[in-house]
């Protein structure tokens, strides 16, 4: 018997996520993967484009979900993927990160009843097992709506895959039993590598008219620094200030984009020849572009690992970090506005090291998931 693996995109930084555990369980032939796009981003280039530069097919099941306000949004993803659950009986659901699709789909499947006294033999359960992919990550700033998914996705989840040891080492202090925890290192990696030769393939930076290693690339999209008028300003000083030092390749995303233009604040960074305002890009050229900056300035999860991988500094504009090991082993630094252009000056002057990429981020995670998916079903 085929066990039918659902995994569950639904935002950007999922994409990349699924993209190699697909790859890798396509090659088990008594495994199934079913990608299930749940529609929380639905524009070409903040979806479309990523399933085609990671090779994966048109999503098997699309729930169509759309934006909203989070209860909205998260309600929508439940409704629609517990319908889907019912009638497909998946063996397996893989969430993964902690948008607000990863809580959603955990929550409809945990509640699910299959049949009420034929529990699965190899797992015990009536319903399907619920894996968490990148569990354990904490910033403890429940501010953010991604903590409180990450909180409440790890309570519920049956199987918690972990990136580093600082995620084992969170779970176990909320009690999560030592048995459901499997570190197997960091999926976007994994993306990385298997996209690498694409991603090296064409100088996409030239297209922007900067030199290799000589720009800056930014990208924003935090609430916490884009929903507010007065911080929306102050970072547009900022990115004023940093372009008079290198240019800035800026792909904006939409919430962004859209405070920009609501507040005329896009007025300060258009026009203004060492500031490329583009749009969102695809994941080949955006690493391209990453791969050859000289600095990223984001509040990005996944651009703080990736950029640690690389060695490329990274200044984090937030207060915290739920991936605290590419400050202790990366080349992460959290940032404030106030000490921003100190930051950039000492990058500019060489004093930031090349960082260290953490254990288990090596390009072989789905290997790693794969083993723990077989053993859970004994395969
Ligand atoms: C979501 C995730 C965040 C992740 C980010 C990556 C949550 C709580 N947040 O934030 O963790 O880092 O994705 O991008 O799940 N929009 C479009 N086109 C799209 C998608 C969104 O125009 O394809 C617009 C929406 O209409 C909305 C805004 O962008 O106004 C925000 O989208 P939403 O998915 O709600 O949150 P993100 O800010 O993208």
């Amino acid at each position: 018997m085929k066990r039918t693996i659902h995994l569950i995109a639904a935002a950007r930084p999922n994409f990349m996520k699924i993209a190699p555990l697909y790859h890798a369980l396509m090659k088990e032939s008594e495994l199934e993967p079913v990608i299930v796009h749940t529609g929380q981003h639905y524009d070409l280039n903040m979806s479309d484009a990523f399933f085609q530069d990671l090779r994966l097919p048109e999503p098997h099941i699309h729930l169509g979900a759309g934006s909203g306000s989070h209860a909205e949004q998260t309600g929508r993803v439940m409704i629609a993927y517990e319908k889907v659950v019912m009638e497909k009986r998946p063996d397996m659901v893989v969430v993964v990160g902690d948008v607000n699709s990863t809580i959603a789909c955990t929550l409809a499947a945990t509640k699910v009843v299959f049949d009420h006294d034929q529990n699965d033999a190899a797992t015990g359960l009536n319903r399907p097992m619920i894996a968490h992919l990148e569990a354990g990550l904490r910033s403890f700033d429940r501010t953010m709506p991604e903590e409180v998914n990450r909180l409440a996705t790890d309570v519920l989840a049956d199987l918690l895959w972990t990136p580093s040891p600082d995620g084992d080492e969170n779970l176990q202090h909320e009690g999560v039993a030592k048995e459901k925890i499997v570190r197997v290192g960091n999926i976007m990696i994994d993306s990385l590598e298997m996209m690498r030769e694409a991603i090296e393939a064409v100088p996409v930076y030239e297209k922007y008219g900067v030199t290799q290693g000589d720009y800056a690339v930014l990208t924003l999209h935090r609430p916490a620094n884009v929903d507010n008028p007065t911080s929306l300003k102050a970072l547009c000083d900022m990115i004023v200030r940093l372009s008079k030092q290198m240019p800035i390749i800026f792909p904006v995303h939409p919430r962004t984009r859209k405070n920009l233009e609501n507040t005329g604040l896009i007025d300060t960074l258009e026009g203004k020849p060492e500031i490329r305002l583009l749009e969102p890009q695809n994941y080949i050229s955006f690493m391209n572009l990453i791969f050859n900056c000289r600095l990223a300035v984001t509040d990005s999860g996944g651009l703080q690992e990736e950029t640690s991988y690389l060695g490329i500094p990274c200044l984090t504009l937030r207060p915290n970090t739920e991936r605290p090991i590419t400050i202790t082993q990366g080349t992460n630094q959290l940032c404030t506005l106030d000490d921003i252009d100190s930051k950039i000056d000492q990058v500019i002057a060489g004093e930031t090291g090349k960082g260290k990429s953490p254990d288990l981020w090596d390009g072989h995670t789905a290997d790693r998931v794969v083993t723990s998916i077989r053993s859970v079903f004994n395969i």
